[in-house]
């Protein structure tokens, strides 16, 4: 890491210790417990998360479905379109799984030190959302900046794609899925496109998940988006950024990769349990970048 961001950062984790004393009780409070999955339901994410890895895969290989592992992980998939250029905008895909008869939209992530930086600049404000890309959301609803204006480049692409898999495969079904950047432009994605496809289901799971909005944005979308997983790997300190002295809040439906390998589902929006990763990871130096990528049930993220 180099010195300006390090110090950058220090200075930031000085305001955000004040910023935890300070800060708000949670506008969630839930009865339920943090309980283990069980084998199956850690198997049944496997797919899912060999669809984010295979988001890194060049759109040429994506779409012709011929990327080696990551895709003959899911070997019936049927790609629909692709694109992004790996730079200013994060490659994606979207296609069929015939398997969970639902289309899947994925979405490339970053390397940990490019999102690292990206996360710790404390001038990377929020905005509210294009209200024409999201119609009727709350203006009080605020998503960080960088993230809303990436998911903005691929959102109508992306739409005219999922409307054509629908179609084609008779489906009602749309699963969300991407790792680190690539999570927080699917969660963008669960917001935005329910509000153009109605009576379509969806389903989002996100790996390694920045901090993506506000609070009104997680209580919004604790509101709105079903059936979220958000999976986080031991001491990955991605999760914790940006900081919520900040502002930033994540949504419910956290599962924490413990150490000792134990999934863990951690009801609430950021819990504070050592279990779950708020808890867990105080601060980026308690954190360790290489838990960013995986395992995640042996899964490394990237093609
Ligand atoms: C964290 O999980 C516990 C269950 O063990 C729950 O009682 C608590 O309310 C949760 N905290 C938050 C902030 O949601």
């Amino acid at each position: 890491m180099v010195a300006s961001t390090l110090s950058k950062t220090v200075s930031i984790l000085v305001a955000g210790t004040l910023g935890v004393i300070a800060a708000p009780a949670p506008a969630l409070v839930t009865r339920q417990t943090i309980s283990a999955l069980s084998s199956s339901q850690i198997a049944a994410f496997r797919p899912f998360t060999f669809f984010a890895s295979t988001a890194y895969c060049q759109p040429s290989n994506t779409l012709a479905w011929n990327c080696g592992a990551n895709c003959n992980a899911n070997p019936g998939f049927v790609p629909v379109a692709s694109g992004g250029d790996g730079s200013s905008v994060q490659f994606w895909y979207v296609g069929f799984d015939p398997g969970h008869n639902s289309v899947i939209v994925a979405h490339q992530g970053t390397d940990t030190s490019k999102i690292e930086a990206l996360l710790t600049d404390a001038n990377a404000g929020m905005s509210h959302l294009d209200a024409s890309l999201f119609p009727g959301v709350p203006s009080s609803v605020e998503a960080h900046s960088g993230f809303a204006s990436e998911q903005a480049k691929t959102a109508p692409s992306i739409l005219a794609a999922v409307q054509k898999a629908l179609s084609a495969h008779s489906s009602n079904q749309v699963t969300l899925v991407g790792h680190s950047l690539g999570a927080a432009l699917a969660l963008l994605d669960a917001v935005y496109l329910p509000l153009h496809l109605p009576g379509v289901s969806f389903k989002t799971v996100g790996y390694g998940m920045p901090r993506v909005g506000n609070q009104a944005f997680a209580d919004y979308v604790d509101s709105h988006v079903t059936s979220l997983t958000r999976i986080n790997n031991r001491e990955d300190p991605v999760p914790i950024l940006p900081g919520r002295f900040l502002g930033f809040h994540h949504p419910s439906g956290e599962v924490h990769i413990q150490d000792s390998g134990v999934w863990d589902s951690c009801p609430g929006q950021d819990n504070t349990s050592n279990l779950c990763t708020t808890g867990d990871v105080g601060n980026i130096f308690e954190g360790s970048t290489s838990d960013h990528e995986g395992p995640y049930d042996g899964v490394e993220m990237g093609c």
